[in-house]
C-alpha cells in the first residue's frame, strides 16, 4: 500500500447482501482520500460469479485468499462471514501482507479479535469492523474513538434486529413465535435457520466486541453467557404489558468490581423506556460513562444499505490515515477480563407461574419468597384458566441471583405449582 496512491485499490471478498450494497454504495457515493485520492473496487470475489449487478469491470478471484495477498489491492474488505474458514483466512492473509482490513463479520473478531489484532498491530495496518455491530448506527468508531480513554461502567442495548422484529410483530399481531417466526423467514427477515439470531448468539459476537472496546479486554465470546428468545411466549409479552413492561432482549456488558460480566438474555424494561420503545428491526444502546453519563443511540443494525455505508466509513478511515489499537490497548496488553460471579449480580425479575386454582397457593408462594429473602414487589393473578391452571405473575425487588434462582426452584418444587416457573429478568435501565 502507498500512502501517495492516487486511487486506493479496494478487494471485496463476499458480493451477498453487505457486499452487493458495497458495489452499489460506491457506484453512488465516491469516496475520497485527504490527498485527493478515492477509492476503487478493483477485484471480487465469491461462491459464484452469478450476481443480478455488473461486475465485468472487477477483476474475479475464485479464491478469497488469493484475493487477501494480491499485490494489486490496498485494502481488503471482507465480506463472507463465519468466524473461521475462508473469512478467517483471508483476513489473516491480508494482515500478513500488510494490507489493512476491513470487515463487517462480527463472529471472526468476537472469536478470533485478540490474535487478528495482534496481527495487524505487527504490520502497523489498520484492522476496521464499524459494520459489524449496529449495522449503519455507529458503536464500534463512538467506543474506540470518541470516547477513548473515558471509564466505561457498562454498555447494553438491542443488538439483533431480527428478535427485535419478532418480539415487535408478536405483540402487535398477537400472533405466537412459531407464526412470527416462519413470517419473518418468508419476508427475508430472518434466515433459513434462525438460530444465530434467536438463539442470541449474533448478539453475543456484538456485545462481546464491545465488551473489549469499552473495557480495554480481549474479546471473549466463549465466556459470553448467552440465553436467547425460543422460550418466550405470547402470555409473557401480554402479561409483562400488564405489568407495564415490553420484553426485549437485551445484550449488555458491565463492569462490576473489577470484573466483567457479558450477557444477552430477554428483559423486561418499562414500556416508556427508549429501549422498550425501540421497535421493529431497530438496534438500540445505551453507553454509561463516569465522567459522560449516558449516552443513547439507536437506528438500524442490518440490511444492505446501513451495512455498506459503515464499511465505507471505514474504507474512508483507512484512507485518512488513522492507525489505532484495534481495541483500545496494544493487543500485547489485551487481558481476559475475570467473570463475575452471580451474588456480585442482583436482578429484579418477573416470574410467571401456573398454580392450581385452590385457596392458600398465594400464600404458599409468597412463604417461600419471604423464607429466602425474595421480596416481592407486585403481583398479578389474571382470570383466565389454562392447562387446567391459572396464571400468576410477581415481579421481585433487586435479589442476590444464585438466591432468586434457589427460590424459583423451591416455589417450582410446589406441590401446587404445575409448571416450572418461567422466570425473566427486569432490565437495569
Ligand atoms: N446482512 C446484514 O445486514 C449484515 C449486517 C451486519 C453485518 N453483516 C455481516 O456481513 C458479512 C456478510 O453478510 P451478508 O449478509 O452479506 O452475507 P451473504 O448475503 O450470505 O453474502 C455472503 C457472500 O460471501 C460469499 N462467500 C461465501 N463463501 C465464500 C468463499 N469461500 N469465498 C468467497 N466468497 C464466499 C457468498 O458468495 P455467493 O454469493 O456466490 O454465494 C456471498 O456473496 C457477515 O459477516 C455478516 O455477519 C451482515
Amino acid at each position: 500500500m502507498s500512502p501517495i496512491s492516487k486511487t486506493w485499490r479496494i478487494g471485496v471478498a463476499g458480493l451477498g447482501n453487505v457486499g452487493g450494497g458495497l458495489v452499489k454504495f460506491l457506484a453512488e457515493a465516491p469516496l475520497y482520500a485527504p490527498a485527493g485520492g478515492r477509492a476503487e473496487i478493483v477485484a471480487v470475489s465469491a461462491r459464484s460469479r452469478k450476481r443480478d449487478f455488473d461486475i465485468s469491470g472487477y477483476a474475479w478471484f475464485d479464491d478469497a485468499v488469493a484475493l487477501a495477498a494480491s499485490p494489486d489491492i490496498d485494502i481488503f474488505v471482507e465480506l463472507i462471514g463465519g468466524s473461521d474458514g475462508t473469512a478467517k483466512a483471508a483476513v489473516e492473509t491480508a494482515l500478513k501482507h500488510g494490507k489493512p482490513v476491513v470487515t463487517a463479520n462480527k463472529a471472526l473478531i468476537a472469536v478470533h479479535g485478540q490474535a487478528l489484532a495482534a496481527l495487524a498491530e505487527a504490520q502497523g495496518v489498520p484492522l476496521l469492523f464499524e459494520a459489524a455491530v449496529m449495522g449503519g448506527t455507529p458503536a464500534v468508531k463512538m467506543l474506540r474513538e470518541a470516547l477513548v480513554g473515558e471509564d466505561l461502567i457498562s454498555v447494553a442495548g438491542i443488538l439483533n434486529g431480527t428478535c427485535n422484529y419478532i418480539l415487535t410483530e408478536m405483540e402487535a399481531s398477537g400472533r405466537s413465535f412459531a407464526d412470527v417466526l416462519a413470517e419473518a423467514q418468508r419476508l427475508g427477515y430472518a434466515e433459513a435457520d434462525p438460530t444465530t439470531d434467536i438463539g442470541g448468539f449474533d448478539a453475543a459476537h456484538k456485545i462481546t466486541i464491545l465488551a473489549a472496546l469499552a473495557f480495554g479486554c480481549a474479546p471473549n465470546y466463549a465466556d459470553a453467557e448467552i440465553e436467547g428468545l425460543d422460550q418466550i411466549e405470547l402470555q409473557d409479552i401480554r402479561l409483562a404489558h400488564d405489568l407495564g413492561y415490553r420484553i426485549k432482549l437485551v445484550a449488555s456488558a458491565e463492569r462490576i468490581d473489577g470484573g466483567v460480566s457479558v450477557r444477552v438474555h430477554p428483559a423486561l424494561a418499562p414500556l416508556e423506556h427508549p429501549l422498550a420503545q425501540a421497535g421493529g428491526a431497530l438496534n438500540a444502546l445505551f453507553i454509561e460513562g463516569k465522567r459522560i453519563g449516558r449516552i443513547f443511540v439507536q437506528g438500524p443494525g442490518a440490511g444492505s444499505g446501513p451495512t455498506a455505508a459503515a464499511v465505507a466509513a471505514d474504507i474512508s478511515d483507512v484512507m485518512a490515515g488513522a492507525v489505532r489499537p484495534v481495541f483500545q490497548k496494544p493487543a500485547s496488553e489485551l487481558k481476559t477480563a475475570r467473570g463475575v460471579e452471580g451474588s456480585q449480580r442482583l436482578p429484579r425479575a418477573y416470574v410467571r407461574l401456573l398454580v392450581r386454582d385452590e385457596p392458600g397457593v398465594i400464600a404458599a408462594v409468597s412463604e417461600t419468597l419471604a423464607e429466602e429473602n425474595v421480596s416481592i414487589d407486585s403481583f398479578l393473578q389474571k382470570p383466565v384458566h389454562d392447562a387446567g391452571g391459572v396464571p400468576i405473575v410477581l415481579t421481585t425487588h433487586a435479589t442476590p441471583e444464585p438466591v432468586l434462582l434457589r427460590a424459583i426452584e423451591r416455589i417450582g418444587a410446589l406441590p401446587q405449582v404445575l409448571q416450572p416457573p418461567r422466570m425473566i429478568r427486569i432490565a437495569r435501565v
